[in-house]
C-alpha cells in the first residue's frame, strides 16, 4: 500500500479505470473495514482517503478532539490489502482562498441532521465532490449508518452527473446493537452500557411494525425505549420514507426509523429498516 498525502502524488498514483473508493474520516473500526472488503471484491484498485473534514463540522463541535490515529489506520489498511491511502492535509484539499461550497437544497439536507448541524451536508457534499474529481473512483462506498449522508451523496451525484456508482453498506453493529462509530469512543464506561439504547429504540418500532401496529403505535413503543434512558438527550426520533426522509403517517416499504440525541459526552446517531 502507498501512501501520498498531496494531489499531485495522487494523481500519479492512480489507475486510469477499475478505481473502488472509500472515503474515511479515519479512526479506522470494523464498520469502515467492511466498507473496504466490498471495494475490494467489486475494484481491481481500492484507495481510502482520510481527511477529518473541517467544513462538516459547525461551531462548538469536536472537530479538533475528533480521533485520530494515523499509523494505527494505516496498518489496519494495508492488512485489508488497500492499494492507495490519500491523507491530505487542510491546506491540500483546501488551499488558500479556497471558496467553491456544493450545496444540495431542500428537505434531504434541511431535515434532522440538517437541522440540528447546520452547514454539515454542505461540508460533506463539498468534500465529497472534490475527492471525487481528485480520485475519480468507478464505485464509492458509504455506510448506511449516516443514511442520510448516504441520500445526500447520491443525489448530489445523480444532480451533477458525477460517473460514479455509490454503494451502501450496512451498518457493522457491537453486540449490544451500538452502532460502531469512531465517536464510540468518548462514551465513559457507565455511558457505553446505556448507549444501546438508540437501536434498541429503533428494534422496538421494527417490532410493532412486523406485528402490524401503525406508525404512530411503533413511534409510541421507540419513545417508550428511549424514556429508560434519561441521560440520553433525544434530537428527534421518527419513521420516514426511504428515499425523501419526510416523516410518514403509513407505512411504506422500507420505511426507516431514525435516531439522534446526545449522551454527556457525544453525540450519536443511528436509523433501521422497520418496515421490510
Ligand atoms: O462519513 C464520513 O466519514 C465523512 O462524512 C466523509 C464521507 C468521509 C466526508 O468527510
Amino acid at each position: 500500500m502507498r501512501t501520498v498525502s498531496t494531489v499531485a502524488e495522487l494523481r500519479a498514483a492512480l489507475p486510469r479505470e477499475g478505481v473502488g473508493f472509500v472515503p474515511t474520516m479515519g479512526y479506522l473500526h470494523r464498520g469502515h473495514l467492511a466498507l473496504v472488503e466490498r471495494a475490494r471484491r467489486e475494484n481491481p484498485f481500492v484507495v481510502v482517503s482520510i481527511f477529518v473534514n473541517p467544513l462538516q463540522f459547525g461551531p462548538g463541535e469536536d472537530y479538533h478532539r475528533y480521533p485520530r490515529d494515523l499509523e494505527r489506520d494505516r496498518a489496519l489498511l494495508q492488512e485489508a490489502g488497500v492499494d492507495l491511502l490519500f491523507a491530505p492535509g487542510v491546506e491540500e484539499m483546501y488551499p488558500e482562498g479556497f471558496a467553491t461550497r456544493v450545496q444540495v437544497e431542500g428537505p434531504l439536507t434541511a431535515l434532522w441532521e440538517g437541522a440540528v448541524r447546520p452547514g454539515h451536508f454542505q461540508g460533506v457534499a463539498t468534500v465529497v465532490a472534490r475527492l471525487f474529481l481528485l480520485v475519480q473512483p468507478q464505485r464509492a462506498y458509504f455506510g448506511e449508518k449516516d443514511y442520510q449522508q448516504l441520500l445526500v451523496v447520491r443525489r448530489m451525484v445523480r444532480d451533477l452527473g458525477f460517473p460514479v456508482e455509490v454503494v451502501g453498506v450496512p451498518t457493522v453493529r457491537e453486540e449490544d446493537g451500538l452502532a460502531l462509530s469512531s465517536r464510540n469512543v468518548y462514551l465513559s464506561p457507565e455511558t457505553r452500557k446505556k448507549a444501546s439504547v438508540l437501536y434498541r429504540a429503533l428494534s422496538a418500532m421494527r417490532e410493532v411494525a412486523l406485528k402490524g401496529g401503525s406508525v404512530a403505535e411503533a413511534l409510541r413503543a421507540g419513545e417508550g425505549v428511549l424514556a429508560e434512558v434519561p441521560e440520553f438527550r433525544k434530537d428527534y426520533l421518527a419513521i420516514v420514507h426511504p428515499e425523501t426522509l419526510l416523516p410518514l403517517s403509513d407505512w411504506v416499504a422500507g420505511a426507516r426509523g431514525i435516531v439522534a440525541g446526545r449522551f454527556p459526552e457525544a453525540r450519536l446517531i443511528d436509523n433501521l429498516e422497520v418496515y421490510p
